[in-house]
């Protein structure tokens, strides 16, 4: 901006200049008439080149302008980040389709053109200096890996209502399923670039790392959850945004036993980096804090590895996070899970609840059934806060134990 300012004054300068060399005519002193058509005809030849002058000044301060603003924007706000927003476009409300301070800490729309690999290197971007310069109220982020459809929907919008500001939503999908909601929705816009999924493989840790980045991209972002369409909230959010903001560990299970399904798993090829003690395995549905959140996105080398040899039938969403947390961070980690889920049918999948099964009775004994679990090193009787896994026709049962139960 100063050098607009200095390269205007010269140039109008330059347009006086030329006025100036006019007046050398007044030593010719023409008839009254002549004097009169000449005094007029060189006003207006003056105003047109001082005209001239400005104009030619104005524009190129104004480049110039454009030009400073512009490469300082892509020094330190690539365009890509904002994919939309290059080029003064409708939403992004800077100058020259710059991003103005409010959307880089708190993007205001999810949509972006970044690959992978570009999204997770700039999510692992961690600012040096300790306090904000704005007030920072953290966040809980609910990451929904879903194929499509999210079947408790409202009930999950009900959990939410009311508590602006200290939630973010992202969900991930199938790449061509557009999901539908209104306007006034907690969920509307909230749906990330997606890849193909294919359970089982590493593209699901793809789906949980890219979920995790796009919500690191907020910078007020603190805890992140991980839940699937099956899944629901068991307490209220003020119980679940107090017990997750407050915890001083993450939430990924995480233990080793003898078994083919767990043990088992492990490749030898996988030593020297990870020995067969340090192999874990835990739910893939976890909670972790920013930092944790971090450090997983910014992997690359520990990922490689599950890549290259956790193939079925060991599967990396249960492997991968429970064994780099235990290598790294383990006293950082809770060890247990916060989703509630039923495997005691035994097979290999868990139980799965519909209408029939919803009571009072059954929401009370998950909220708290006689298990006790540590929480900041001290005993407690809650140890979830969701719970899976429920099919689409409980939700009635569930909406109407809002005002009971649940209490929300
Ligand atoms: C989205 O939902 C609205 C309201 O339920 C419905 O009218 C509309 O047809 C739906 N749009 C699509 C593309 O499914
Ligand atoms: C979880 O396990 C790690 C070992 O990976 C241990 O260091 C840590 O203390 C455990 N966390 C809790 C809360 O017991
Ligand atoms: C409580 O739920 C957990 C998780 O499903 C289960 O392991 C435990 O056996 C349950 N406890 C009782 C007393 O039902
Ligand atoms: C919800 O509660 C209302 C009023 O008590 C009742 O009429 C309705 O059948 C209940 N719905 C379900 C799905 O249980």
């Amino acid at each position: 901006m100063i050098w607009g300012t200095t390269k205007l004054k010269p140039r109008s300068g330059g347009g006086g200049g030329m006025m100036l060399g006019d007046e050398e005519s007044d030593y010719f002193p023409p008839s009254p008439r002549k004097d009169w058509s000449a005094g007029l005809l060189r006003l207006v030849t003056a105003m047109v080149i001082f005209m001239g002058g400005v104009v030619l000044g104005l524009s190129v301060s104004g480049s110039v302008a454009r030009y400073y603003y512009n490469s300082h924007a892509e020094l330190f706000f690539p365009a890509t980040t904002y994919g939309g927003c290059a080029g003064g476009d409708r939403d992004c409300g800077g100058p020259a389709g710059g991003v103005p301070f409010k959307a880089f800490v708190h993007p205001p729309h999810l949509a972006h053109s970044m690959s992978d690999d570009e999204l997770f290197w700039r999510a692992s971007l961690v600012p040096k200096a300790e306090e904000f310069p704005f007030q920072r109220v953290p966040k809980v982020a609910f990451l929904f890996m879903t194929r499509g459809p999210l079947p408790f929907l409202p009930l999950w919008e009900k959990f939410f209502r009311r508590h602006q500001g200290l939630y973010s939503i992202y969900v991930h999908t199938l790449p061509d399923y557009k999901l539908n909601v209104s306007r006034s929705s907690a969920f509307y816009g909230r749906q990330i670039p997606s890849e193909e999924v294919s359970w089982g493989s590493i593209t699901l840790v793809d789906a949980e790392k890219r979920l995790l980045a796009n919500a690191l991209l907020d910078f007020s972002n603190e805890r992140f959850v991980l839940l699937s369409e099956s899944c629901i909230p068991v307490y209220n959010f003020p119980t679940v945004y107090e017990y997750l903001i407050n915890s001083q560990h993450s939430f990924v299970e995480s233990y080793n036993i003898d078994t083919q399904q767990c043990a088992g798993r492990y490749n030898r090829r996988m030593a020297p980096h990870i020995l067969p003690e340090q192999w874990r395995k835990g739910s893939e549905w976890f909670e972790l804090n920013r930092e944790m959140a971090v450090e997983i996105v910014a992997d690359y080398k520990y990922y490689s590895i599950f890549r290259k040899h956790c193939r079925p039938s060991c599967y990396p969403d249960e492997h991968y996070i429970p064994t780099y947390l235990h290598l790294f961070h383990g006293s950082l980690n809770a060890n247990r899970t916060i989703t509630w889920v039923d495997w005691s049918r035994g097979g290999p999948h868990p139980a799965r609840y519909g209408a029939e099964s919803i009571s009072e009775g059954f929401i009370q004994a998950i909220r708290s059934n006689g298990t006790r679990c540590t929480y900041n090193s001290k005993p407690t009787s809650i140890c979830y806060l969701f719970a899976r896994k429920f099919a689409p026709s409980a939700l009635g049962k569930l909406m109407n134990l809002t005002s009971t139960v649940l209490d929300f």
